[in-house]
């Protein structure tokens, strides 16, 4: 509309050149009054049907936008008490029918009495769930939207019952709660680490934080600037009292988009909050076996798994849930450094060695650098199957079958903490590499190794963002290679 008044505008200048001083007052008084008329028509007209056109939505809301603060994502201030989990509250989106297959996914992350909040079925449970297990969250219904005004007008019922759960969550009124979590039924949420992180933000300001998705097309869709739901959503208490109040009038702009996390961050931006991204939250739309991302993890601790039925189960010898649960078994010991990569060199074989903590373990016979190696391996495709390059909001290598390029893969296998000063977490091979060793670096098979030992410092954790450095251990038995993880000296370059 303003452009389409700037070119009249620039059309009036031009025939101004011809005028006379009279014919000008009188030219000036009547174009006046039609841009006046114009402008009143077009307000009008949009007034009539501002439903229908979201860019014009400031005129019909906020009126009363006094309250609105903006976020201040940069003030990172730990409030005082800090934040522990008895400060956020759960809002997990699931149905009944999707409870059969999600209940393992649930319960890896849900602890009894610790996390709270609230699993949303659209239909009560049927006998064959009852009694409701005390391992899985409490159960609430979510209201039927049928009483909504613009009921009639909902194309997407799912995704809108799925979105007013956050007014649900808020109205079941906890206590002290700082941070509302909101997720899928097929989420697993790494809690210790989600603590952690959130207590590094301020959660008096109106903060939105979570993260957009692995592919390109999926922002494009939506926005670059949305969290997306599955990775987890977290909203300050302060935005999510503000959000529930708008929630309805909100949902009567955004009715129509095609998804609850889309609705969630157009009405956030109109109130004038943006995105906190952080890294860590992991919406996976992806498919297939995504080893390669969960191996080449960015230095952030690892908050959430999403999509856990649409990919491979994680670990290639176990079911899903089994998988999810064997992650959960080292996230419990020490989740700062899980998944967390450390690269380290064996010079005398040529080897390189890339641990992500609690997952896997690659052995390339060749020295490749730091930048190569924390590119992730292509092992898994977009969400959508037709998409073309580029893909992924992040670098990747091309997976290769070439004895220098080709890794040698060992799994997570088991994890203690015996002696007091180290976790010791090991990897097994689980397929035989069937290449031949790589010749430019000199020949030097590691095919004899069956398994290795990762040990980690056990009373210090982690620190996020920052790399931890390795040293490889000779060992009496030659099968397992022993890799112990420390600090980085000064100036160390890997
Ligand atoms: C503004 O807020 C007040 C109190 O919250 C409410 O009564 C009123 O209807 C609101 N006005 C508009 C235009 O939304
Ligand atoms: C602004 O917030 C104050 C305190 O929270 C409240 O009393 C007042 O009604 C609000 N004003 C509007 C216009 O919503
Ligand atoms: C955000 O918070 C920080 C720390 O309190 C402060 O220094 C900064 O000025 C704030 N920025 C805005 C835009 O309010
Ligand atoms: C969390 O902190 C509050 C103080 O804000 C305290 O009352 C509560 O006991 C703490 N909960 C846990 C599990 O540490
Ligand atoms: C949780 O709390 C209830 C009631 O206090 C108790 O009966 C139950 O044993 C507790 N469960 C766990 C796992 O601590
Ligand atoms: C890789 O290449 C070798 C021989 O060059 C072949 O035996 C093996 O099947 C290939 N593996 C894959 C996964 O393609
Ligand atoms: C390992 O055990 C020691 C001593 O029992 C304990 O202090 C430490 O917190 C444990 N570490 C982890 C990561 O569980
Ligand atoms: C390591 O590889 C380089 C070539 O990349 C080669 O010149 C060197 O001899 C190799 N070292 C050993 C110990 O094999
Ligand atoms: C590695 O082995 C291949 C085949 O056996 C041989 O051609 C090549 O010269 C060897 N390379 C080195 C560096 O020893």
């Amino acid at each position: 509309m303003s452009s389409k008044n700037g070119i009249k505008f620039i059309k009036i200048q031009q025939n101004l050149q011809h005028l006379t001083l009279g014919k000008l007052c009188k030219f000036i008084a009547i174009s006046g009054l039609v841009l006046f008329l114009f402008y009143i028509f077009i307000l009008n007209h949009f007034y009539n049907h501002s439903s229908n056109h979201l860019a014009l939505s400031k005129f019909i809301w906020p009126a009363n936008s006094s309250n609105v603060t903006n976020s201040n994502s940069t003030s990172k201030i730990a409030p005082s008490p800090p934040t522990n989990i008895s400060h956020i509250v759960f809002g997990i989106a699931g149905s009944l029918n999707g409870w059969k297959f999600r209940k393992p996914y649930i319960e890896s992350w849900w602890q009894e009495n610790v996390t709270r909040g609230y699993l949303f079925l659209d239909i009560p449970p049927t006998d064959e769930f009852l009694p409701w297990p005390s391992s899985s969250p409490p159960f609430r219904i979510n209201e039927d939207i049928s009483r909504l005004k613009s009921y009639a007008k909902i194309r997407k019922k799912f995704q809108v019952r799925v979105f007013r759960t956050i007014l649900e969550v808020f109205r079941a009124k906890n206590k002290d709660v700082r941070w509302y979590v909101m997720a899928d039924d097929d989420t697993i949420l790494f809690v210790d680490n989600l603590v952690n992180v959130l207590a590094k933000y301020d959660h008096t300001q109106n903060l939105y934080i979570g993260t957009n998705s692995e592919c390109i097309t999926s922002n494009l869709f939506a926005s670059f600037g949305m969290a997306f739901g599955g990775a987890g959503i977290a909203l300050s208490y302060p935005l999510a009292k503000q959000l529930v109040g708008k929630i309805d009038e909100c949902l009567a702009r955004y009715q129509n988009l095609y998804a609850s996390d889309f609705m969630l961050y157009s009405c956030l931006t109109d109130l004038g909050v943006a995105l906190t991204p952080q890294k860590g939250f992991h919406q996976i739309d992806l498919h297939n076996d995504i080893s390669g991302f969960l191996s080449a993890h960015p230095q952030s601790p690892v908050l959430s798994l999403h999509h856990i039925d649409s990919v491979n189960p994680i670990f290639p010898s176990l079911s899903r849930s089994e998988s999810v649960n064997h992650l959960m078994k080292v996230a419990k010991v020490d989740s700062s450094r899980l998944l967390q990569q450390t690269i380290c060199y064996r010079r005398q074989t040529n080897w390189s060695f890339s641990v992500s903590w609690g997952y896997s373990t690659h052995i390339y016979e060749m020295i490749y650098p730091r930048n190569v190696l924390v590119k992730p391996l292509q092992t898994f495709s977009p969400w959508r199957k037709n998409d073309r390059p580029p893909l992924f909001m992040f670098d990747t290598r091309d997976v290769k079958n070439n004895s220098c390029e080709t890794p040698h893969v060992f799994f997570f296998e088991s994890v203690k903490n015996s002696t007091g000063k180290s976790v010791v977490t090991t990897y097994s091979r689980v397929l035989p590499r069937n290449l031949p060793p790589c010749s430019i670096s000199g020949n030097h098979s590691a095919d004899f190794i069956k398994k290795i030992q990762v040990f980690s410092p056990s009373t210090t954790l982690k620190e996020e963002g920052k790399i931890e450095c390795c040293d490889i251990e000779e060992t009496t038995e030659t099968t397992v290679t022993d890799i112990k993880l420390r600090a980085c000296r000064e100036d160390e370059i890997i």
